[in-house]
């Protein structure tokens, strides 16, 4: 049985010139890769401001992000472009200062959080609902507003307790996507050695548009914080302890201080962009998939429609919906939101046949690894039966990495793979999702993994079962 291919930037078969390479890569960083680069192991490019090793290999793989991962720390190139927006956040930080922050965050998502999670979660995916509800049957809808609009009010309601308001979202949705724009002219000329070629008008976009994102969240933070300063107080809303009460409560295991407030803003800001961006992008691949093979769709509404029941959504349903995970995983593997994970190594090593200088760049791509010639049977199919063939299990084991591995692995993995059942479960019970003919979207790397001309779906509302 032949499986469907998405669409995406045909790699090159031979090498161009280092300027064709920045002015193309400014614009997205798929359009960059080689044939070779889905079947090497280790390859290396060296630019006039960074030498880059790319690493396939699971064992080198492993040996950057787990093992010996100290000697392997984020690299700056990656920080210095997001800094304006996340400040010395736990995506960016490094050894002693990241190990702080990590271990004050850890309690915000455990385990147990999830629980807490499932009923926000549920909310704002049925006021998402109820948004589409008001479109006549049949819409073109370009999905991806939906997905990012429900992704940011979880994140949202989740820090805060409070839901997103339209027109904040709005002007967050704008002034991301002015960020997301700058990033990659601001990272690749420190690449390029070529400093100069940042022009400051990007510099200024990247600035104001991480400044309107800051000021918005700040505002929420600010009374909250004063009050917990004054009499320890600064619940949510409700009296509940959202994510921005278990952060004022967290302490230094060392030194028992708690975040100053700036450092509590940049904790905020980078996990309302982690938390919303990353799985926006995927749940967008996911419902382009679903609709794309009608029959995989059929299949995930028949599995939900026979665990609900007709009742609804509660969080122990969520397991047992095997195919509706596997869905989301294939989604994962096929766009990882996260193309790219940079290192920078901190002294020279042998990797493999080669030498890595100290201060080279180490890039392990999610996106070349799950789609890897050697690592994957049919790499660029959608299978999500693929999961449970005995044969995937090597694969998923060895190339599959969607969520980082190693210490710093993400923080809200858990997170988004409970949020992304409730929204495709929900969304497949109540719509049935249709391609628009002749719209192919087209995927560009960004910060995450988007289509340059979006996702235009159309919904059909199911009848009540
Ligand atoms: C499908 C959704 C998501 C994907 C694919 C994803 C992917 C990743 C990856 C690959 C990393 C590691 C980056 C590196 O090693 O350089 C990471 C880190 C992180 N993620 Fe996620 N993420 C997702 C959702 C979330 C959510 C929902 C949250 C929070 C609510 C979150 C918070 C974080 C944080 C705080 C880190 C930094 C961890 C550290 O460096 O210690 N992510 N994520």
């Amino acid at each position: 049985m032949s499986h469907f291919c998405p669409v995406y930037p045909e790699p090159r078969k031979k090498r161009t010139s280092m300027w064709k390479f920045f002015f193309n890569a400014r614009r997205s960083w798929l359009d960059r890769l080689y044939e070779r680069s889905y079947h090497m192991q280790m390859g290396e490019i060296h630019l006039p401001g960074v030498d880059l090793y790319m690493v396939n290999d699971p064992a080198m793989v492993k040996l950057v992000l787990q093992d010996n991962s100290t000697d392997f720390p984020k690299s700056p190139l990656l920080g210095n472009a997001l800094r304006p927006l996340l400040g010395d956040s736990v995506f960016t930080t490094n050894g002693s200062t990241w190990q702080r922050q990590r271990e004050m965050m850890e309690p915000a998502f455990a385990q147990a959080r999830l629980k807490v999670a499932f009923p926000v979660m549920k909310q704002a995916t049925e006021d998402m609902l109820k948004r589409l509800d008001r479109l006549p049957a049949g819409t073109q809808q370009n999905i991806e507003v939906d997905m990012t609009f429900v992704t940011a009010d979880i994140i949202f309601r989740t820090i805060f307790s409070q839901a997103l308001k339209g027109e904040d979202a709005h002007r967050i949705f704008k002034a991301f996507s002015r960020f997301q724009a700058s990033a990659p002219k601001l990272m690749l000329p420190a690449m390029f050695g070529m400093r100069w070629l940042v022009w400051p008008w990007d510099v200024w976009r990247s600035r104001n548009a991480a400044s309107e994102i800051r000021g918005l969240l700040e505002a929420r933070i600010r009374p909250r914080y004063e009050a917990h300063m004054r009499d320890g107080k600064g619940e949510g809303e409700s009296g509940s302890t959202d994510i921005l009460a278990a952060f004022m409560s967290a302490r230094d295991p060392k030194t028992s201080q708690p975040f100053s407030f700036n450092e509590l803003v940049d904790q905020v800001a980078m996990l309302f962009l982690a938390g919303h961006e990353t799985s926006a992008s995927a749940l967008t691949w996911a419902c382009y998939l679903l609709a794309k093979v009608p029959d995989v769709q059929e299949r995930v509404h028949a599995e939900v429609t026979a665990q609900l029941q007709g009742r609804s959504l509660m969080q122990p349903d969520l397991k047992p919906m095997t195919l509706t995970w596997n869905v989301f995983r294939e989604a994962l593997r096929l766009f990882p939101p996260v193309g790219f994970i940079v290192r920078e190594a901190a002294q020279k090593c042998p990797m493999r046949d080669k030498l890595v200088p100290k201060g080279a760049s180490i890039l392990v791509s999610p996106w070349l690894i799950q789609r890897h010639r050697l690592w994957w049977h049919e790499p660029d199919a959608f299978n999500p039966d693929r999961y449970d063939e005995e044969s995937t299990r090597e694969s998923l084991r060895q190339a599959y990495l969607p969520f980082g591995a190693g210490p710093r692995v993400c923080i809200g993995a858990a997170f988004a793979m409970q949020e992304a059942m409730v929204i495709l479960s929900s969304l497949v019970a109540r719509y049935r999702l249709e391609v628009v003919p002749g719209h192919v979207p087209q995927p560009v790397g960004r910060l995450t993994i988007r289509s340059a001309n979006g996702v235009s779906l159309k919904l059909y509302r199911r009848p009540l079962v």
